[in-house]
C-alpha cells in the first residue's frame, strides 16, 4: 500500500512539474477536487479526445457527433431520474468527522481482497517461472478461490441492499466487515444517508424572476433530447449513434485521488439507438469494440478487466465497467450500459412530444433502445499518464525518469535540438522546426548539454529528439533519437516529417483494432 501511495504521489508531482495538471486556483490554496490542465496537459487531453472522436464518430458511418449545452431545461433532470435518484449513500465517522461513500468503503475492502489475489499470483509466478499458467492458477488455487468467493458475496450483498435502498443493511455490512475510518482508524459510524450529487444554480437577473437549473451531471441527456433533431436532419437509420464530449459536474462526497474523481470533469459519451429486443447483441458488440480501442494504445492487456454491475442504475438492464489498473488498484475507467428505452420514453412522458422512430423495414413506430458507452476523459488521462511514468535504471547504473506516452497521444511529438548555440546550427534547427510545426506540435530546446536535454524530453514524454550538428550542415542529415529505446539513427532532414508521421499517425494506431 505504501508503495502504491508513493507511486501515486510521484504521478501527481510529475504532472505538476512538467505542466500537465495543476491544482485549480492554487495561489488561493486550491479548490478541492478541481484541477487545471497546463500546457502539456491540454495537448494530451485534446489528443485523447481526438483519438476517441476519430474512432467513435469519424470512422463509423452510422455515428455522428454533437455539442449540446451544459445548461438544460430543469425538467430534463426530473425525466432522467437524476432529481430523485442520482444519490450516493454517505456515512460519517463520528470521531474524525470525515465523510465517506458507504459503497466505496465496502468496495475498497473488496479491493484489498483483490490485492491479496494479485499477491498470490505474483508469488506463484516467481515460484513456477516460465511454466506458470495464470488462468489455471486462478481457477484452482484454494486461497484465491476463498478470497474471490468472499469478495463476490460482499459485493452481491452490497448490490442487493443498495438496489432495495436498504441503507441499514449497508451500515450493518460496514460494521460486520469491521471497516475503520481510513483517516483515524475509528469504527464509530453514523447511519447511512442518501445525498444528491447535482450542482444547482439559478438563471435570471432578479431574485423574483429566476429559474432553478442544474449543471449537467452527465452529457448523455443532451443527446437524448436531440434524438429526433439529429435523426431527422441527418436522415439516420437505426441502428445509429450520437456522440459528444463535454463537461459534466458532480458534487462528489469523496473527491480524492487527484483527477480520478473530480467535481468538474469531462465525459466522452455515445448513445447507440437500436431496435428493441436487439440490445443484448449490441451490448456485446460495444463491449468488444471499446475494449479494442483501449488495447490499441498498448498500455498492456493485463491492465484492463470487465466488472459487471450487480447493482444496476435506474435506467439500465445490463451494465459493465472497463476497469483499469490505476496506481491505487483496479478502478472504473469506462461504463458500458444497456439503457433500455428508459430515457427516451421518460422524455416523451415529461415533454408530451413523441420521440419515436419510424422503422421502414418493420413498418412501425417505436421508441428505440439505447446502448451507451461513457468514458471520463480525465480518468483516461490519468490511466495513460500513470501507466507511462517510469523510473528506469540504465546499463551504466544511472537512472532516468521517462514518460512513455503512446506517441499518438504525446503532447509534443518532437524536440529539435541544435548541438551548440552557434555556427549556424540554431538557424538550421529553426528551419526544421518551422516546417514540422505545420503538421505536429513540436518544441525547440538549445539550453544545457544535449544529454540533459534528452533527459528533459524523456521526462516530458516527447517521443523523438532531432539533433542538428555540424555534419547536418554538410550532408543534410540529423540524429533522430527514440525516447523509449534511446536508440539513435542518422536520417536525412527530408525524411524527418515522414518518420514522425508514421509513428504518430492515428491511422497506424487505430488500425490495430
Ligand atoms: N451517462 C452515464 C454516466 O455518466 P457514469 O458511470 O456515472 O455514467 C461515466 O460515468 C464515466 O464518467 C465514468 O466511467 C468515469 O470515467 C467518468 N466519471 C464519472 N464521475 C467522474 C468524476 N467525478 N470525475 C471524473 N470522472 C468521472
Amino acid at each position: 500500500m505504501a508503495k502504491q501511495d508513493d507511486d501515486f504521489k510521484k504521478v501527481i508531482s510529475h504532472a505538476k512539474e512538467y505542466g500537465y495538471v495543476f491544482q485549480s486556483s492554487e495561489i488561493y490554496d486550491g479548490l478541492s477536487a478541481v484541477y487545471d490542465y497546463g500546457q502539456n496537459g491540454a495537448e494530451l487531453k485534446k489528443n485523447i479526445r481526438d483519438y476517441w472522436w476519430k474512432a467513435m464518430v469519424q470512422l463509423n458511418d452510422n455515428i455522428v457527433g454533437i455539442d449540446a449545452a451544459i445548461f438544460m431545461h430543469p425538467t430534463t433532470w426530473k425525466a432522467s431520474g437524476h432529481v430523485d435518484a442520482f444519490n450516493d449513500p454517505l456515512i460519517d465517522n463520528k470521531d474524525s468527522k470525515k465523510r465517506y461513500r458507504a459503497d466505496v468503503l465496502v468496495e475498497d475492502y473488496v479491493g484489498k481482497l483483490d490485492a491479496k489475489i494479485e499477491k498470490e499470483v505474483a508469488k506463484a509466478k516467481k515460484r513456477f517461472g516460465d511454466a506458470f499458467d495464470k488462468e489455471q492458477f486462478l481457477a484452482t488455487n484454494p486461497k484465491v478461490a476463498e478470497y474471490k468467493e468472499r469478495g463476490d458475496a460482499i459485493l452481491k450483498r452490497l448490490g442487493k441492499s443498495l438496489e432495495a435502498e436498504d441503507l441499514e443493511d449497508v451500515k450493518a455490512l460496514i460494521e460486520e466487515l469491521d471497516i475503520a475510518c481510513p483517516m483515524s482508524g475509528s469504527k464509530n459510524w453514523t447511519d447511512v444517508k442518501q445525498f444528491n450529487l447535482m450542482f444547482g444554480t439559478k438563471l435570471g437577473a432578479s431574485t423574483e424572476n429566476t429559474t432553478d437549473l442544474y449543471l449537467r451531471p452527465e452529457t448523455a441527456q443532451g443527446i437524448f433530447v436531440n434524438f429526433l433533431n439529429v435523426q431527422k436532419t441527418g436522415r439516420m437509420k437505426i441502428p445509429f449513434g450520437i456522440a459528444q464530449t463535454g463537461k459534466a459536474f458532480r458534487n462528489e462526497i469523496v473527491a480524492r485521488q487527484f483527477i480520478f474523481r473530480m467535481r468538474e470533469f469531462e465525459q466522452m459519451e455515445m448513445q447507440f439507438f437500436v431496435q428493441p429486443g436487439t440490445q443484448k447483441e449490441w451490448y456485446e458488440v460495444w463491449k468488444e469494440k471499446r475494449m479494442k480501442w483501449h488495447l490499441s494504445l498498448g498500455l498492456g492487456a493485463d491492465n484492463y478487466r470487465f466488472h459487471d454491475h450487480e447493482k444496476l442504475a435506474h435506467y439500465a438492464d445490463a451494465a459493465t465497467d472497463i476497469e483499469f489498473r490505476f496506481p491505487f488498484g483496479f478502478k472504473e475507467l469506462e461504463g458500458i450500459h444497456s439503457r433500455t428505452d428508459f430515457d427516451l420514453a421518460s422524455h416523451e412522458e415529461f415533454s408530451n412530444k413523441k420521440l419515436q422512430y419510424f422503422d421502414p423495414v418493420e413498418n412501425k413506430n417505436y421508441v428505440p433502445y439505447v446502448l451507451e458507452t461513457s468514458i471520463g476523459l480525465d480518468r483516461m488521462f490519468l490511466a495513460v499518464f500513470s501507466n507511462a511514468l517510469r523510473e528506469e535504471t540504465l546499463e551504466n547504473g544511472t537512472t532516468r525518469t521517462v514518460l512513455k506516452l503512446p506517441a499518438v497521444l504525446a503532447p509534443v511529438k518532437a524536440a529539435i535540438l541544435p548541438l551548440v548555440k552557434k555556427d549556424g546550427l540554431p538557424e538550421l534547427a529553426g528551419r526544421i522546426l518551422e516546417d514540422l510545426k505545420w503538421d505536429y506540435n513540436v518544441s525547440y530546446d538549445e539550453k544545457d548539454a544535449v544529454g540533459r536535454r534528452y533527459r528533459r524530453q524523456d521526462a516530458n514524454g516527447t517521443p523523438f529528439c532531432i539533433t542538428v550538428d555540424h555534419q547536418s550542415l554538410e550532408d543534410g542529415t540529423v540524429t533522430l533519437r527514440h525516447r523509449d529505446s534511446m536508440e539513435q539513427e542518422r536520417i536525412k532532414i527530408a525524411d524527418v516529417n515522414a518518420i514522425i508521421g508514421k509513428e504518430t499517425d492515428m491511422r497506424q494506431w487505430l488500425k490495430r483494432i
